[in-house]
């Protein structure tokens, strides 16, 4: 009995242990168990509690009545699934006549505290049908990407949603993306990641980073062209625009529209080419973009003028020849001079780490949902890394990229520095690389030697 106890003891510290130092370990070895029996025993009782619950129909009450039974009960909706995942709980539930996905919706902050999850929240699937996700601990507080994501060309895993789900970037679907944040809130890092999900692709790289180049710079061996100045990136944002004509082009080249081509075969973007054919896609990737946008002289504003002009052309016709624009900044708005809200209409994605303004948060889902506006500004200050991540649709998630390092960074991109191809029309932007050890992460001190 005694050896039973102290069994006992030890397995309820170990779990207290866990829940306290590794959370997602917790959930896996108990709390997937305990959450499981929690849900599934209390489920009629907390439905009704919440305002869940639809009376009975009146066919049973009248059979109840003829037969002399007791009266049936008000019915929760019914569960149609329950699947225990890595993060948490989904629910599937059938709706009863009168409710609607919105009920369960509102309802979500009181299941919430009556299943002791940690986040509840539910969309619905399909007419009738909702489903309700809840995770058993915050997910956003260490992230880890799942060991397998699904893969598809030209989609990028690059952070964990609050329900525990993965969030793409999906550059097919949503060519042009935005993302905002106040400094130091997580945009390089977001960033970063994109570069390494996309590291291994067939796609190239092309960077500007008027940061001196201190974040793109280190992962120059992945990169087809770079630019660390404004000079440069006019220079070679020119040179996107000659490739973008350069790859329609083609694609006219291969239309050749007679009567017994099948629809499907006419080419209109180049994933509609034969694989020989198709050109490599282009991912161009900004960093600080309002230091193209500052002007200072009269100089300074021709080549202001001609960036932009450059940013809209591949913002309004890049998609399908296959040039996709990620842009990121600390504000982006009209105060940025003219063009610059034309610009942002193209971005469709948006992601808006912690800002500090509220008219920083509009700039990004001003003209998509005025709750995300809201729940961008909340985002704590420590947190850095959680971003709210919109779409022209109007909905939202809070999302967290993991934290990765330049040196992991580097080391992916070094590993797969032979997928780098060499495009013609930006040789002239090839970072410069000296030997297989390049893109050095740069020290601290100049050595006595440059100093
Ligand atoms: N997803 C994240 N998870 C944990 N820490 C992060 C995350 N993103 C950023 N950070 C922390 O915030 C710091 C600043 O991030 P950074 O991306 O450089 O900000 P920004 O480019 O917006 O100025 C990083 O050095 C890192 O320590
Ligand atoms: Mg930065």
């Amino acid at each position: 009995m005694t050896g039973f106890t102290v069994a006992l003891v030890l397995v309820v510290a170990a779990a207290g242990l866990l829940r306290w130092r590794r959370p997602a370990w917790y959930w896996l070895a108990f709390g997937i168990i305990l959450a499981t029996l929690r849900v599934l025993v209390r489920y009629a009782s907390v439905m009704d509690a919440c305002g869940l619950t639809v009376p009975p129909a009146r066919w049973r009450l009248a059979l109840a009545r003829a037969t002399n039974r007791p009266m049936p009960e008000s019915r929760p909706p019914r569960i149609l699934r329950l699947r225990p995942t890595r993060t948490g709980l989904v629910l599937r539930l059938k709706l009863r006549p009168g409710q609607d996905a919105f009920d369960v919706a509102a309802a979500s902050d009181r299941l919430r505290h009556s299943f002791s999850m940690y986040g509840v929240t539910s969309r619905e699937l399909r007419s009738g049908v909702v489903e309700v996700r809840m995770t058993g601990y915050d997910v956003l507080k260490r992230v880890q990407m799942p060991a397998t994501t699904e893969t598809r060309p030209m989609r990028v895993p690059v952070a964990l949603r609050q329900d525990g789900s993965v969030h793409y970037r999906d550059y097919r679907a949503v060519p042009h993306a935005l993302t905002l944040g106040a400094t130091e809130s997580g945009k390089s890092v977001y960033q970063r990641n994109l570069v390494v999900g996309l590291a291994p692709m067939d796609v190239a790289l092309v960077g500007i980073d008027c940061k001196q180049g201190v974040e793109l710079f280190p992962l120059a061996r992945r990169f087809s062209a770079l630019a660390d100045n404004p000079d440069t990136a006019a220079d070679l944002l020119d040179a996107l625009v000659t490739r973008m004509a350069d790859v329609y082009q083609l694609i006219r080249a291969q239309q050749r529209i007679t009567v017994d081509v099948p629809d499907a075969e006419i080419a209109a973007d180049i994933w509609d080419l034969p694989e020989h054919l198709r050109p490599v896609p282009v991912v161009v990737l900004v960093d600080e973009v309002a230091e193209l946008a500052l002007f200072a002289s009269k100089e300074e504003e021709k080549r202001r003028d001609r960036i932009i002009t450059a940013l809209v052309r591949l913002a309004q016709l890049g998609r399908a020849a296959g040039i996709y624009l990620e842009i990121c900044g600390q504000r982006f708005g009209s105060e940025l001079g003219k063009g610059i809200t034309m610009l942002r209409a193209q971005l469709t994605g948006r992601t808006a780490h912690r800002v500090n303004d509220e008219t920083s948060a509009n700039m990004a889902f001003g003209d998509i949902s005025p709750d995300a506006v809201l729940a961008a500004i909340q985002i704590p200050a420590e947190m850095r890394g959680i971003a709210i991540a919109g779409d022209s649709s109007g909905g939202w998630h809070r999302i967290r990229a993991p934290h990765t390092s330049l040196r992991q960074a580097v080391n992916t991109c070094n590993r797969h520095a032979d997928r780098t191809p060499a495009l013609p029309e930006l040789a002239p932007f090839r970072p410069a690389l000296a030997g297989p050890t390049a893109a050095p992460v740069p020290s601290a001190k100049p050595s006595p030697a440059t100093a």
